[in-house]
Formats: structure tokens, sequence, C-alpha cells
């Protein structure tokens, strides 16, 4: 014998057909992880390490997709369609003397957290039931399998929508896809299992009816909230489930301590994390592997991807993608930070900035209308509006290395690669195609000439021309009073 004692066997090897998509079912995504992510999630910490998934429409992908989830095991299901022969050949896939719990999930069934199985497993095991299954009252049953009492409100069986006469279909209590047996007696029973119905398959879902002819005992726990029970078979439903876990874990960080003013217009993805005193506003999206550190302000309108941000940063009507932003930092209105973006303690990526694969030091201010790519910036460096370091030159990218306390005159191009010492400055619009050394002032611009009267000359009869005859006129005559 083995001491195992719970085995977990999760179905995905179906084709998905309503979702009409290139990607597997069980792959979209919500919430930041795959739905079937999201059930194998629930199911590790559950304990078990016996986890079987079992796979066969777009087999490669799915089975990839459990790289993340290293107690997880591919097992191929056959030609035999239905949910009953994917159950079967996971079971069969278990070791031969384990006869402990199994615990059957829906790869396509999201929502249903861990708390939940465990109370289904503990119905199960208190009540010594050959099967327990998970149901819920749904006000719109339809398309799900329906849960048949008989008149002691036993469970009889659980018919499918495609085969449930009009009476059976008026039943709103369905089933959710979620079961636990004991392994012998699911093995058994799926043997008694045939293909005779409405889609010509295997259902997992006849095996109630096959233990309650052999005069077993089905118990049937109620799902804590209809909304858990979610099964996502097209992307309505696949909207509605991420709907339902976005203000799950807006929730969360509400009672956590976080500010989320408009949780109608915020996205949290379940892979986030924030801290206390974090403020969220309106339109603003926070998603995969992003972290936000205590009284920081994001949004409105802001997007961070993967991101980190750090304690009291502000961050306004932007993009941010990759990137770190550093405590007391301010980004925006209107930034782009991408891949490799590192704002230091108090910097700040103004309006109109774009910053890529470069650090930016402490205290440092990009302020208005810049890109820098590819960059290193020192502390206390402020680039002047309009600064572009031009990194790409057609053929490689180059890097551009400014000192601390840099400060650069409006609109200065910074050709890399290329470098600015200490302490330099650089004039307005100057194009710096050469290293500046430390405490230098870089001036690429011709000097000015003015060539009095060109307009007049050149431009006779214009707007401008009479403009500045007229001007002239005033100032001559206002020359001449003070004489
Ligand atoms: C199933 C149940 C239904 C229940 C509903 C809950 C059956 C027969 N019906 O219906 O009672 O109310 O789930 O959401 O079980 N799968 C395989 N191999 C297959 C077919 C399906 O692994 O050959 C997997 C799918 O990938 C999916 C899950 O089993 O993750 C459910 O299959 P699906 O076809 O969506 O079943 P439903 O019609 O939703
Ligand atoms: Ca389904």
């Amino acid at each position: 014998m083995t001491e195992h004692k719970l085995a977990i066997v999760i179905l995905a090897a179906g084709q998905g057909t309503r979702m009409r998509s290139a990607t597997p079912k069980v792959l979209h995504r919500l919430g930041g992880r795959t739905m079937l992510g999201h059930v194998l999630r629930s199911a590790e910490s559950l304990g078990s390490d016996l986890v079987r998934v079992v796979v066969r429409h777009e087999r490669e992908q799915v089975a990839a997709s459990l790289e993340d989830y290293p107690g997880a095991v591919a097992v191929d299901q056959d030609d035999v369609p239905g949910t009953g022969r994917a159950a079967q050949l996971g079971v069969d896939s278990l070791p031969a003397d384990f006869d402990g719990d199994v615990l059957v999930l829906s790869g396509d069934v999201p929502l249903i957290e861990v708390e939940t199985y465990q109370s289904l497993l503990d119905e199960h095991r208190g009540r010594s039931a050959d099967a327990t299954l998970l149901g819920v009252e749904l006000a719109d049953p339809h398309g799900y399998g329906r849960i048949l009492r008989d008149g002691s409100g036993m469970v009889q069986a659980i018919v499918e929508q495609k085969d449930a006469t009009a009476e059976e279909a008026a039943v709103t209590e369905i089933n959710s896809g979620v079961y636990v047996f004991r392994a012998s007696t699911l093995r058994d029973a799926l043997r008694r299992v045939g293909t005779d119905n409405a889609q010509g398959e295997m259902y997992l879902t006849d095996v109630v009816r096959v233990l309650r002819e052999a005069g077993g005992a089905i118990a049937a726990l109620a799902a804590p909230d209809s909304s858990t029970a979610l099964g996502v078979n097209d992307r309505v439903q696949l909207s509605e489930a991420t709907r339902i876990l976005n203000q799950r874990v807006i929730r969360r960080w509400q009672r956590d301590g976080v500010t989320i003013q408009d949780p109608q217009t915020t996205w949290i993805d379940d892979t986030a994390t924030l801290a206390p005193d974090v403020t969220v506003l309106p339109n603003t999206h926070i998603l995969g592997a992003t972290s936000i550190a205590e009284g920081a302000t994001i949004g409105p309108d802001t997007s961070l991807v993967d991101s980190e941000v750090g304690v009291d940063a502000t961050v306004r009507r932007s993009d941010v993608t990759l990137a770190v932003i550093g405590a007391g930092a301010t980004v925006g209105p209107w930034a782009y930070l991408r891949a490799g973006a590192e704002l230091g303690d108090g910097a700040k990526a103004g309006t109109f900035v774009e910053v890529k694969n470069s650090s930016v030091g402490a205290g440092s201010k990009v302020p208005h209308l810049s890109y820098v790519g590819d960059s290193e910036i020192g502390v206390g460096v402020n680039l002047g509006a309009g600064a572009i370091t031009a990194n790409y030159d057609d053929v490689a990218k180059h890097r551009t290395v400014v000192g601390d306390h840099v400060h650069t005159g409006s609109h200065t191009v910074l050709i890399a690669p290329v470098r600015l010492g200490d302490g330099a400055k650089t004039g307005a619009g100057a194009v710096i195609r050469k290293d500046v050394p430390a405490g230098a002032l870089a001036l690429s611009v011709a000097p000015q000439r003015n060539l009095t009267g060109w307009v007049e000359k050149n431009r006779a009869g214009t707007a401008a021309a009479d403009a500045a005859e007229r001007s002239r006129a005033s100032e001559k005559a206002t020359d001449g009073e003070q004489q």
C-alpha cells in the first residue's frame, strides 16, 4: 500500500469548441493565470502528491503549461470522448494499489477556492459517501448537468442539458463538475458507463446513476456561492468569470488596507501584490507579477504589468511594463516605461516621456517630451525638455552614459555611444556626438546670426513683412523721441 490519501485528477482534454479559439480552452487566461493554472494552484494547496492532468486537444501546449506545477503529471486521453473516459484514464494512471480519495476537477471551472475543495473532502469523509459532488443553485441553469433527487432528497442522477426532459431541465440545482470518489469505487463504476447519450460520449456524471443503482450513497455539498461554480465554455462566460475573480481580488486587497476608489474600472490580477495604504484610482490595470509598496498612488488611467513600484511613488495616466519605480518617484502623466526601465528613489519620468532599458539615478528628472533608451543616467541629473537618446543606428543599439548632476539644455540629442561626465552641461538644441568631459559645457549649435531686414526685403508684401515694417518704424520713432 502507498500511504497517499488523496489523488487529484483534473480534466483538461476537451476541445472547447465553443471558445472558437486557436488556444485550447483551459489555457485561456483570467486574472493573470490560465484557467487550468487556477485549478492547479488550488489543487496544489491541498498538498496531494498525486496530481494528474488529462490532456488531448493541443496536448503539447497544455502539457507544457504544467511546467510551473512540478507535482502535476500529464495523462493522455485516447479516442474515446467524454469526461468519463478522461476520469477513467486519470484514475488508471494512479499507482495500482492506490485506494484513497480521488478529487476530480474540471480544467474549465476556475473560480473554486481551496477551502471549498477542502469542505468537499471533509463532507465526503464525514459521511462515508460513495461519491460527493459540489452542487449549486442557479437562477439560469442552462447548459449545466442537473442534479436529480428522489422524494427523500437523495441524489439519484445527473442529467446533461442535451439529454434532459423538459421537467428535468426545469431543475435549478446544477453539477459544478467537481467530485470526490474512493478510487476503487470510481474505477468499478466507470467500467459500467457507456456512451449511449445525446453526445455519444462517456459521461463522468453517469457514475452517479451507476453507484445509486448499486445502492451507493451520493452526497452533494452546496457551493458557498453560485458564482464559484461558473464553468467557462465560451467567451461570454470567460468575461463573467474574469469579472467575478477581479471583484474577489479587489475585495481582498481592500480588506488588507488598499484604497480602491472604483472597483468597476480597476483590474487587478490574482498574481499582483499590493501593500497597505496603496491608493488605486479609476481605470487602472495592475497585472502580472506587479508589486506595489506602501503609500504609492496608482492611476487614474494607468496600466502596470510585471513591474515594481516603491514606497510613496506616484504613477499617473501611464503605461508601465517590466519596470522598476523607486521610492517617492513620480511617473506621468502620460509616461511610457518599457522593459528594463529603472527609476531611482525620488526620480521623475514626466509627460510624454518614454524610458526603455535604462536606469535613471536617484533624484534625477526627465520631465518632458523625451526618449531615454539603453542609457545609464546618474543621480541628480536633469534632462531638459525634449532630450532624446539616439540609441539605434540601423544596425545595433548603443549605450548612453550620463554622469551625476548633468544638466542638458532643451532638445539635446545624445547620439550613442556617448558619455557625459559628471556635472557636464549641454546647450539648447545640442547634438552630442562626442563624449563631454566632466564639468564641460557642450555646444554644437552654430552661433546665432540676425540678418536685419531680411523679411521686408525677401518677403515684401506679406503680413510678416508688413508687421516687421510697422514694428521697426515704431522702434525708430521711439528712438527718435529718446534722442
Ligand atoms: C460538464 C458536466 C456537467 C457539469 C459541467 C460543469 C459531464 C458529462 N458534464 O459539462 O454535468 O454541469 O461540466 O461545468 O461531465 N474533458 C476532457 N475530455 C473529454 C471531454 C471533456 O478532459 O473528452 C474536460 C474538458 O476539457 C473540461 C471538462 O472536462 O475541462 C468538462 O468538459 P465540458 O465538455 O466542458 O463539459 P460540460 O458540457 O461543461
Ligand atoms: Ca464545461
